[in-house]
């Protein structure tokens, strides 16, 4: 049976993990940097690199011996090699070369936004193409079309911050802490979400992208009048993130054509509001709704070494000279969107 190994390196999270053709994870281990970043209150590049570097070979070896195999029992190495900080993508990328030369064994580069797209499929096995993805992490937030493996026809973007980053810089102005979503999320169970009126960017506009930097600055604005309490902005911020994705993922699927799911990956697809908006928004349109367990929804390697199988399946692999790409979008012909952020 064929078995890959994953790696995942591409921006707080340091992960190995082995995953077979058949959708079983044999093993996996995943480190966080929260407690290294914590004191920024966001991601440092160069600490994230050094970090990797220092855990990601002890911890490949310990998947492999958990495992029992060796090198030469692989079927392929699966790294991220973009998008993402690329101190750290690097990391993990010139590992899978070092092993793959060393076990004669091939290299497949991942998109670490292939690995989020396709995670769903590892979670669900009978989850079928095409479908309907919306992809909402710390540094992304997009709509896409997935017809099949490398087949993406993203429909909308955000214009200027991701989902998961109004999340965290929610948490910020409150006082949180880093990672922002889970505490955003816990805050918000004990606030009011009619509280406080918070805009919802975009709303009703015809094109189906998103823009989160006007609600931030709205959050600041709220928190800075001395007038509401942190849990009502928590839930009201909540609530309009949420009101703005129900919105453009109704556009969206009225542009998309027939697609029988709608699915959800990144980290912000943890969300247990997010999450339940999108159930009921999937029921009110007959689709399935699939989302991955909150595992495999933050980053992680199985999701890497997952999109390393289904590359394997359609006979991919990649050269050992590959590059690692801090750019690399999911649709090279998407339209490019208006607005100083835009994120690939
Ligand atoms: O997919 P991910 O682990 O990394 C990226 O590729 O960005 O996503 C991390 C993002 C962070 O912005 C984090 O605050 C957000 O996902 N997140 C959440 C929750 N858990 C993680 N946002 C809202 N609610 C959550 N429960
Ligand atoms: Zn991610």
């Amino acid at each position: 049976m064929a078995i890959v190994l994953g790696i995942e390196s591409s921006c707080d999270e340091t992960a190995a993990a082995l995953v077979t053709a058949q959708g079983e994870i044999v093993a996996q281990r995943i480190a966080s940097q929260d407690a290294e970043h914590a004191p920024y209150g966001g991601v440092v590049p160069e600490i994230a690199a050094r970090a990797h570097a220092d855990r990601l070979a002890p911890m490949i070896e310990a998947v492999m011996q958990d495992a029992g195999l060796e090198l030469s029992d692989l079927d392929a190495i699966a790294a991220t090699a973009g998008p993402g900080l690329i101190g750290g993508v690097m990391v993990g990328l010139v590992s899978a070369k070092a092993l793959a030369m060393a076990g004669d064994v091939p290299l497949i580069a991942i998109n670490h936004l292939e690995g989020h797209a396709l995670s769903p499929r590892l979670a669900d096995r009978d989850l079928e193409f095409p479908y309907a993805l919306l992809l909402v992490s710390g540094g992304h937030c997009q709509i896409l079309r997935v017809d099949g493996v490398g087949q993406y026809r993203r429909l909308a973007t955000t214009i200027d911050d991701a989902l998961g980053e109004a999340f965290d810089k929610t948490a910020k102005i409150l006082g949180l802490g880093y990672p922002g979503g889970p505490a955003v999320e816990k805050l918000a169970l004990e606030g009011d979400a009619a509280a406080v009126p918070l805009p919802r960017p975009l709303v009703g506009s015809g094109e189906p992208h998103f823009s989160f930097a006007g609600l931030k600055s709205a959050v600041l604005r709220a928190k800075e009048s001395g007038q509401y309490a942190d849990a009502d902005i928590a839930a009201s911020f909540q609530q309009a993130a949420i009101d703005c994705i129900e919105d453009r993922l109704r556009v969206s699927l009225d542009a998309m054509g027939e697609v029988g799911s709608l699915v959800v990956a990144g980290g912000v697809a943890a969300n247990r509001s997010v999450r339940a908006s999108l159930e009921a928004l999937a029921e009110a349109h007959g689709m399935r709704f699939v989302a991955p367990p909150l595992a495999l929804c933050t980053d992680n390697a199985a999701m890497i070494a997952w999109a390393g199988v289904e590359r394997l399946g359609s006979g991919q692999s990649d050269p050992l000279d590959v590059a690692a790409r801090p750019r690399w979008p999911l649709d090279p012909d998407a339209e490019p969107v208006r607005g100083a952020g835009y994120k690939a």
